[in-house]
């Protein structure tokens, strides 16, 4: 911890004239801010253009900003992008709608609530096996699980008998993200004003999904038919304070932000489990073992999850080693001072959450494949701002019991039935966009298990 106050926060070193980091950053972010990372232990800067960046790589200066000063620091600026798409939901809002919003939809991401939508998702993961893996070509591991991912979802949001809404938002979806995404990744900002096909294909495919979802709504609040999924949750629920319900704009915004925060997000987490676990057979062999002793192929229930500890620690470790939400910004709305620093207002500051996750203060091998870090001893010793996978603090992902059960189906399943092997063993090289991917696709085979 410095000491002194009001230290200059310093910067990173090799900036260019005009363009500052511009080259090296996008060159590769992840190793731009792995090498500064471990120069500058608490906080460092980059610039890019005449704009900074202050990189906060440090659990103290995290939980100064996610709780202990979180109102002076917004992350509107961040999520803008998505919008167009997800209007008001709880991933664009901030402020007092944001923690009404929030309130009304918690009670509904309880581990008791999640549990009664086991049925249907372990269903959608059968389904999608059935007919995507019973093959022995060579597919592409992150398409594959982004489609899974989003099937489960599909059924567990619009639950609907024969997942019919899947495919319809499948490839909406997909042209949606692309195009928001091209926007917020493009440096040159006049760019992003131009029209393009990409931009009228995106434009087209949010217009299609906001009819889609608005629909159902519409049909829900005339039929009396029951469905057990998360929109039916929402629905009903009333907030206790002021007895408010979500109306039919807020649920259409929670419906399509749960559509993006919670698919590519679980999906890079599976694919980096997978492909973690096929290159560390110890640990591999080790979860098998466990696997095989206590779960016979029925359907999955919380007491058969229990009994799977080691499954759990790999979900972790993985998100340790490979975040999907690899990186977080905020912006400082006052100046203030963090670790004795002096943060300007109006700056933007961003958690590098891939590298306080190999940081070595606080990991005992920062870049191995290790689950016992989650063994519950060495968790209770670890300063929970060191793990971020999920955020902390008010805005902490509202997903992530979801997600935790999701991704246990799913390997429960797979790895009961079928044996994963990769097509190509070439190390996949990083591509962090707003989730952690690899940049080439990686090609597996899977074949069903000999029992
Ligand atoms: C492995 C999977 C997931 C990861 C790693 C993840 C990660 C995160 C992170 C880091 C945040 C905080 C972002 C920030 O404050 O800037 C967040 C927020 C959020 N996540 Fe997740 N998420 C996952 C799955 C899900 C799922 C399955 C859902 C919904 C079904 C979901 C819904 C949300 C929502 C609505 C927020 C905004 C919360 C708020 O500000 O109130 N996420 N997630």
């Amino acid at each position: 911890m410095t000491s002194d106050p009001l230290h200059k926060i310093p910067t990173a070193p090799a900036a260019k004239p005009l363009v500052g980091h511009l080259f090296s950053f996008r060159r590769s972010p992840i190793d731009f801010f792995s090498t500064n990372a471990r120069n500058f232990k608490e906080l460092f800067q980059f610039k890019i253009f005449s704009k900074s960046y202050i990189i906060l790589n440090h659990p103290d200066a995290v939980h100064h900003v996610l709780t202990s000063n979180v109102k002076n620091y917004t992350r509107q600026k961040s999520y803008a992008f998505l919008q167009e798409l997800l209007g008001m939901g709880l991933l664009t809002n901030e402020g007092d709608e944001w923690r009404t919003r929030r309130r009304l939809a918690q009670p509904n991401f309880g581990r008791e609530k999640l549990a009664s939508l086991m049925q249907q998702m372990d269903a959608a993961i059968e389904n999608f096996a059935k007919e995507h893996f019973n093959t022995n070509s060579t597919l592409s591991l992150e398409d594959e699980l982004n489609h899974l991912t989003l099937s489960i979802l599909t059924q567990s949001i619009l639950y609907s008998e024969n997942n019919s809404n899947f495919e319809k938002v499948k490839s909406d979806l997909q042209d949606a993200l692309e195009y928001l995404t091209a926007q917020r990744f493009n440096v040159f900002k006049f760019m992003t004003k131009l029209p393009s096909k990409r931009k009228s294909k995106g434009k087209a495919a949010i217009a299609r999904l906001k009819l889609l979802v608005e629909n159902i709504i519409l049909e829900r609040r005339r039929s009396k038919a029951t469905h057990n999924d998360l929109l039916e949750m929402l629905m009903n629920t009333k907030d206790e304070e002021n007895n408010e319900m979500l109306d039919d704009k807020a649920l259409a915004d929670e419906v399509m932000t749960m559509f993006v925060a919670g698919h590519e997000t679980t999906a890079s987490s599976l694919l980096w489990t997978i492909y973690l676990l096929e290159h560390n057979s110890a640990v591999r062999e080790k979860l098998l073992q466990e696997l095989q002793m206590n779960y016979d192929g029925a359907a999955i229930d919380v007491t058969k999850m229990m009994q799977l500890p080691y499954m759990r620690m790999v979900i972790m470790e993985t998100m340790r080693l490979y975040p999907p939400v690899w990186s977080f910004g905020r912006k400082a709305i006052d100046e203030d001072q963090i670790m004795g620093y002096v943060i300007p207002k109006g700056a933007s500051v961003n958690i590098p959450v891939y590298c306080i996750h190999r940081h070595p203060d606080y990991w005992k091998h920062p870049d191995a494949f290790y689950p016992e870090h989650f063994l519950p001893e060495a968790v209770k010793e670890r300063d929970k701002f060191a793990y971020l996978p999920f955020s902390q603090g008010m805005h902490r992902c509202i997903g992530e019991h979801f997600a935790i059960m999701e991704m246990q189906m799913v390997l429960m399943r797979l790895y009961f039935q079928y044996e994963i092997h990769f097509a190509a063993d070439k190390a996949p090289v990083l591509h962090p966009l707003v989730t952690l991917k690899p940049k080439e696709p990686i090609y597996f085979t899977i074949q069903k298990r000999k029992l």
